[in-house]
């Protein structure tokens, strides 16, 4: 099984990453020592697809299982349920040795780390992530949190799990938007930090859409050392490391909220983001022609959209304002120089960045 550590003093865990880990899960968690009582929450597509695999590990390995499930979607991250599944844990933690379990994707990881985050000023957990974003991204680093209906993830804390169990294999019946929206994220990953990633991906784009399991196995471990690392370097995102993990990610939010959160899930939208992102670089002549199509074509390769469709700049633009990276009206960007490397760039002229998203907003 291969093994990536993220180092970070006490915290630090391991990420398990094998076709199959999710049966092994007993195992890894009887060696964790962490609690003898396991409350898993999912919702309940995913409990009728993994549950079994895990309680019969669980089982042998001597730990008890509870199960609560929470709705499939992002409302999920409401303080609301976040108030339901600690009334029900504290009810059940009647002199037991509890450690909560997040089996999904990014909303159930991040609204179970944020539970254990709070619930008796911390309880340890693990990840058992089941989406290619949660298995390379959210998963990983101790970010959790719930939304307000002000702003997503405006209430959360740095609590980092146990471990993280990734199994390739679950991706199997993921639907594909789901896929390709994890996908965007693999990109940005090999934009910000690998240039052999990148090309990686250009050559193999058939096998990856197909889940061929050692083209998944190699970039979920590249991501996921990615990731590891620039969170070893900066955990709570303080000193500015962290920041190039957003490279997408500040047009992207923006076309989400622009959205109503539907027209495009958040992998779609942080492509799209990377489009624009790449051609304020462009216009910056921080970025050559050659590699803002590169980027382009590989975002088109793995059948993101890479036009805006059904938004205004006028929607965009004040959304794009609202956002937390905008530190007091001074924007703040990720922008890519060559591929495998960023630049954060600050007080970009407003209208630089309006003609590089308008150019790729596809007209009604
Ligand atoms: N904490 C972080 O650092 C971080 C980073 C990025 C994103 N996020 C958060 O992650 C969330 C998005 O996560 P997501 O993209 O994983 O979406 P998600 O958790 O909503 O999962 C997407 C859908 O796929 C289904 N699903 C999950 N695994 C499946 C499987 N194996 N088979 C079949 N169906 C499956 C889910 O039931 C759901 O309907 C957002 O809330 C975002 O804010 C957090
Ligand atoms: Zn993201």
């Amino acid at each position: 099984m291969k093994i990536i550590r993220l180092n970070l003093k006490e915290r630090s865990y391991p990420i398990y990453i094998e076709d199959g880990s999710i049966s092994k899960c007993g195992c890894i968690l009887k060696k964790l020592n962490i609690g003898k009582d396991a409350v898993i929450i999912t919702n309940h597509k995913l409990k009728k697809i993994l549950a079994g695999k895990v309680k019969k590990s669980l089982v042998k390995h001597n730990l008890s299982y509870k199960f609560y499930t929470v709705p499939d979607s992002e409302k999920a991250k409401s303080f609301q349920s976040c108030l339901n599944l600690i009334d029900k844990i504290s009810k059940y933690d009647n002199r037991k040795q509890i450690f909560l379990i997040a089996l999904g994707g990014g909303v159930i990881g991040d609204l179970t780390g944020f539970v254990a985050s709070i619930y008796k000023r911390g309880t340890p957990y693990i990840q058992i992530p089941t989406t290619l974003l949660a298995q390379i991204d959210s998963a990983i680093g101790g970010k959790t949190a719930i939304d307000l209906p002000a702003a997503k993830n405006l209430v959360g804390a740095f609590h980092q799990p146990k471990t993280v169990i990734v199994d390739p294999k679950i991706l199997k019946t993921l639907p594909k938007r789901q896929l390709t929206s994890g996908l965007s994220e693999v990109i940005k990953y090999a934009v910000i930090k690998d240039k052999a990633l990148f090309s990686f991906l250009n050559k193999n784009h058939k096998k990856i859409l197909s889940l061929n399991k050692s083209a998944i196995e190699l970039i979920e471990r590249k991501c996921i050392t990615i990731k590891s690392k620039i969170v070893e370097e900066d955990e709570q995102e303080k000193k500015g490391i962290r920041t190039i993990l957003n490279f997408g990610h500040t047009v992207g939010h923006a076309l989400e909220s622009a959205g109503g959160y539907k027209r495009y899930n958040h992998g779609e939208a942080i492509g799209l983001g990377m489009v624009c992102a790449s051609e304020i670089a462009f216009n910056l002549k921080l970025l050559s022609r050659e590699n803002l199509n590169k980027i382009i074509n590989t975002i088109k390769l793995f059948r993101l959209p890479h036009k805006i469709k059904g938004i205004n700049l006028s929607k965009i633009i004040p959304s794009l304002i609202k956002d937390k990276k905008f530190i007091r009206a001074k924007n703040r960007f990720v922008l890519p120089t060559v591929i495998g490397k960023v630049k954060v760039i600050k007080d970009i002229p407003e209208v630089v960045i309006r003609k590089a998203i308008l150019k790729h907003i596809l007209p009604n």
